[in-house]
């Protein structure tokens, strides 16, 4: 099937065209500290777009961008060719952002932290937002905790109905700010299938902020490395498993250099 193509939405069996993003010259500063610098890139239809770099490179900051919490200092983002920070954009493209620390909210049930959203927006009555938390519940092997606060949740827990609550909005978009943090190598893996099934399944326009390498070389279809603010690599997995810039090489396999004083310890 094309990426492009209309695909069916499994909450409201409507056709959803997947949408694009184009990112193009985008700079961004705070005050006088300049936090992007002249970014450009697209993300097509459908694809997993994952997005790495060190702590502080402006991950978040650019996620923020394309969701349209953000306005540029220069330069542009659109979606589907319509401006990110224009309120009619929003209206148009459903886009849900898993966000860095999760924000649930702590007084909610994990039931009603994912009905808020549908009862606000009053998008069905309550048999048919039962329907929907329950199905997006499914989706992640959470049924069991329905009626669990997020204060009795693991962490990986967390993260997963993070993921559901996003999911009941529909997205044609979902963003991911770092969904495999803190969780060990098997939840990690878990969570990454669980993105890549979403886009495999419903064609679910993607983009992954993770320092994640595994997540990145086994689900991406496209990566970017930011670094202080540049775009210092964009390209495939592939690519990356060789990567030819020693930048790029450091920050994903970094080797301890033994004769560093920090590591002296381990000579003897
Ligand atoms: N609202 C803001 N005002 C001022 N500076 C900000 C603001 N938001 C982010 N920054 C700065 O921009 C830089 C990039 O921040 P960002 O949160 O995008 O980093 P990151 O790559 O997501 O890092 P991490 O991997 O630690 O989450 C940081 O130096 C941060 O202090
Ligand atoms: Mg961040």
């Amino acid at each position: 099937m094309p990426a492009c193509s209309p695909t069916r939405n499994p909450f409201t069996a409507q056709e959803t065209p997947a949408v694009g993003v184009a990112i193009e010259g985008l700079s961004k500063s705070f005050g006088p500290r300049l936090v992007l610098d002249n970014i450009t890139l697209s993300v097509e239809p459908g694809e997993i777009f994952v997005l790495m770099g060190p702590s502080g490179s402006g991950k978040s900051v650019l996620l923020r961008h394309i969701v349209g919490l953000e306005a540029p200092s220069a330069g542009r983002v659109t979606i589907n060719r319509q401006d990110a920070t224009a309120e009619t954009t929003r209206e148009h493209v459903r886009m849900a952002i898993v966000f860095q620390a999760g924000a649930l909210f702590n007084s909610l049930s994990v039931y009603d932290n994912l009905a808020l959203y549908l009862r606000e927006h009053r998008v069905t009555n309550e048999a048919g937002i039962r329907e929907k938390v329950m199905r997006a519940l499914q989706i992640l092997s959470l049924e069991g905790a329905a009626e669990k606060f997020p204060s009795e949740l693991s962490g990986g827990m967390k993260k997963r109905v993070a993921i559901a609550r996003a999911l009941v909005m529909e997205p044609q978009l979902m963003l991911y700010d770092e969904p495999t943090s803190e969780l060990d190598p098997v939840m990690s893996a878990t969570i990454s299938e669980i993105i890549a099934s979403l886009k495999n399944e419903y064609h679910v326009t993607t983009v992954v902020v993770s320092h994640d390498r595994d997540l990145a070389l086994n689900i991406a279809e496209r990566v970017g490395i930011l670094m202080d603010g540049r775009l210092i690599f964009l390209g495939t997995p592939d690519q990356l498993r060789q990567p030819e810039d020693p930048q790029v090489a450091n920050f994903l396999y970094p080797k301890i250099d033994l004769k560093n004083p920090r590591y002296k310890q381990l000579e003897t």
